[in-house]
């Protein structure tokens, strides 16, 4: 059995793995709206990895016996005024999911769960990739400043993206 100081925090990791879903929905609408279809689309299968990240959190607490509790899910931002502000709100937004992250490896320690340490380490290493894409996107919308064509090339290479789920889970 999971003690119930990880159940809870593994439910409160559920539901701001669910947020991140939302918020790149959010992103990809607006990407959307501005005719930037391939960032559009680059934020959908993030959108897609953030379900994936949250239902797999969903089936370890089952698999675990341990009760499965969905909270509301905030509203995220609507208007993100330019494609550098979304992904530098990316970037901010996985650091604070590394962060949390981390904390459940915290409580997994000190409760000497093996199991869970095990689970999380999937999670740990996943988030040096999240960090690291959000993070190469920003420095390229840097370089590219107000230039159109540089903005249009980006909007191209991530228009290629697509959702592979992880074989690891
Ligand atoms: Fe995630
Ligand atoms: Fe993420």
């Amino acid at each position: 059995m999971i003690c119930n100081k990880l159940k809870d925090a593994i439910n409160a990791q559920i539901n701001r793995e669910l947020y991140s879903e939302y918020l790149y929905l959010s992103m990809s609408a607006w990407f959307a709206k501005e005719n930037l279809d391939g960032f559009a689309n680059w934020m959908n299968v993030q959108a897609q990895e953030e379900r994936f990240h949250a239902m797999k959190f969903f089936n370890y607490l089952i698999e675990r016996g341990a009760a499965v509790i969905l909270e509301q899910i905030d509203k995220p931002e609507s208007d993100f005024q330019r494609p550098l502000k979304a992904f530098e709100l990316a970037l901010e937004h996985e650091q604070y999911i590394s962060k949390n992250i981390n904390d459940l490896m915290d409580i997994a320690i000190q409760e000497n769960d093996h199991a869970a340490r095990s689970f999380l380490q999937w999670y740990v290493d996943e988030q040096v990739e999240e960090e690291a894409s959000a993070d190469k996107i920003v420095s390229k919308l840097r370089m590219i400043g107000d230039r159109i064509e540089g903005i249009f090339m980006l909007d191209n290479e991530l228009g290629q993206r697509v959702f592979t789920p992880p074989t690891t889970a």
